[in-house]
């Protein structure tokens, strides 16, 4: 049986480690817990003690717990260690090397890979000191995972500083006992050479991005207002990844991203034809804005406006539905289609509808009313729609918007262990 030695850090989500444990014992992996003096602040050794069927660790200075199992052999009887939550200061005094605690003693003194989970504060997360603790961390080899964005306990707080769910930290758990490093975004240490695997390696990722361009004749066209910065910025955080990337994009005024492989095209006919060229693919992101209709019959020269002659009327045809049509696809419908749904009223429950009717497994939808500076801008609010329920995402960077969705479905393929 494999053994988790899970330290419970001080911080509102230690609770969410009951589940935890009740999820690693349905997969028969063994879990024992320690739990710094803050965690019991938060929850009680007695339920984390009920629920784990073993004795739970608490003090460093425990002459009978020491005589049970002393400190060492905790460091040493496990294949696992897990820190979650991992608070700020649980991090500083890791990156540290401290050892004043019966946590950190045992953080010390281990031999076994280490996964930390962090959970705080956005504001304590993206501080200089907890970031220059992450990357001292990271380079002495221990795995992270998480944090996520999302709403924070503190009532209007929101940001990057969410605990990963329990159903990610559960994958990831796996992936490392199994001796798999390439399970997620963190680095494994091997004599001292630092080897990263990032968390979509091996995966080919399609992304379709921008507006259409649909002609009314050789010189004029309908179009919309998408910039194409949103979907640009999903290839190359799947790039950044470790993905292959296929960009499909609509005509945009933005440089391709680095190290993707870039079709560009004009109308949605054309994207669909470029999209279906492209398959299998693991990932498909739908984050172009493509035209619902096109003219019936463009004309083949330029109209011209003649003196006192009526203007000309347009009859417009419905466009094909690249989602729907990719999402449904039988053998070849990539393991994860993710569809963006452009809304100004009723967002969430449009992407809702949307998400069950085409049979999209992910919506990422985002308000782009007037005055909303989505369209074109630099940063977004979206809210993540999936068959669970609805996530309201803090407003975010497109970059960290991509981001955050990509290491999601990085996450999503390793637990459904898919692959084209
Ligand atoms: C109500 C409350 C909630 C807290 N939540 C967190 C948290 O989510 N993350 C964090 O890093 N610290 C949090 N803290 C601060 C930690 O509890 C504090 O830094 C503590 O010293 C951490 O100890 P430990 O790392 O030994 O568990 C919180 C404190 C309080 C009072």
């Amino acid at each position: 049986m494999k053994r988790v030695l899970l330290i419970i850090g001080g911080g509102v989500a230690a609770y969410k480690c009951l589940d935890l444990i009740r999820r690693l014992a349905e997969r028969g992996i063994g879990v024992r817990c320690i739990m710094t003096k803050a965690a019991q602040e938060f929850i009680t050794p007695l339920a984390v003690g009920a629920i784990s069927n073993e004795r739970v660790a608490t003090d460093l200075f425990d002459l009978e717990g020491e005589r049970e199992i002393g400190h060492i052999r905790l460091a040493r009887e496990a294949d696992l260690v897990v820190v979650a939550p991992a608070t700020a200061d649980l991090l500083a005094r890791m990156a540290q090397g401290h050892a004043n605690d019966l946590a950190t003693a045992v953080l010390l003194a281990t031999r076994v890979p280490v996964l930390a989970a962090p959970a705080m504060n956005p504001a304590m997360w993206s501080h200089k000191a907890t970031q220059r603790n992450v990357r001292q961390l990271e380079g002495d080899g221990v795995h992270f995972i998480g944090p996520n964005a999302g709403e924070m306990a503190e009532k209007g707080e929101a940001g990057v500083g969410r605990m990963a769910e329990v159903a990610e930290i559960v994958s990831r758990i796996e992936g490392l006992l199994a001796g798999d490093s390439d399970s997620g975004f963190g680095f494994l240490n091997v004599s001292n050479v630092r080897t990263v695997r990032p968390v979509l390696a091996g995966r080919h990722v399609l992304v379709t991005s921008g507006p259409t361009h649909e002609p009314i004749d050789p010189v004029r066209y309908i179009a919309n207002r998408s910039s194409g910065k949103q979907g640009h910025a999903i290839a190359a955080a799947a790039r950044r990844l470790g993905a292959r990337v296929t960009l499909i994009s609509g005509p945009v005024q933005i440089a391709d991203p680095e190290g993707v492989e870039v079709r560009h095209v004009e109308t949605a006919r054309e994207m669909l034809e470029a999209v279906e060229a492209a398959l299998p693919a693991d990932i498909a992101v739908f984050a172009a804005a493509v035209a619902d209709w096109r003219v019936a019959a463009p004309g083949r020269g330029k109209i011209k406006k003649a003196a006192g002659a009526a203007p000309p009327s347009l009859e417009l045809v419905e466009n094909p539905d690249i989602l729907g049509t990719i999402a449904k696809r039988g053998a070849k419908r990539p393991a994860l289609v993710i569809g963006f749904a452009a809304e100004t009223q009723t967002v969430v429950e449009n992407a809702k509808a949307k998400r069950k009717a085409k049979a999209i497994d992910w919506i990422v939808a985002n308000d782009v009313s007037e005055g909303g500076g989505v369209f074109g801008g630099d940063r977004n609010r979206v809210h993540f729609v999936t068959a669970e329920g609805v996530e309201d995402w803090p407003d975010m960077s497109k970059a960290e918007v991509a981001d955050a969705l990509l290491k999601r479905a990085g996450a999503y393929l390793a637990q459904n262990r898919a692959s084209v």
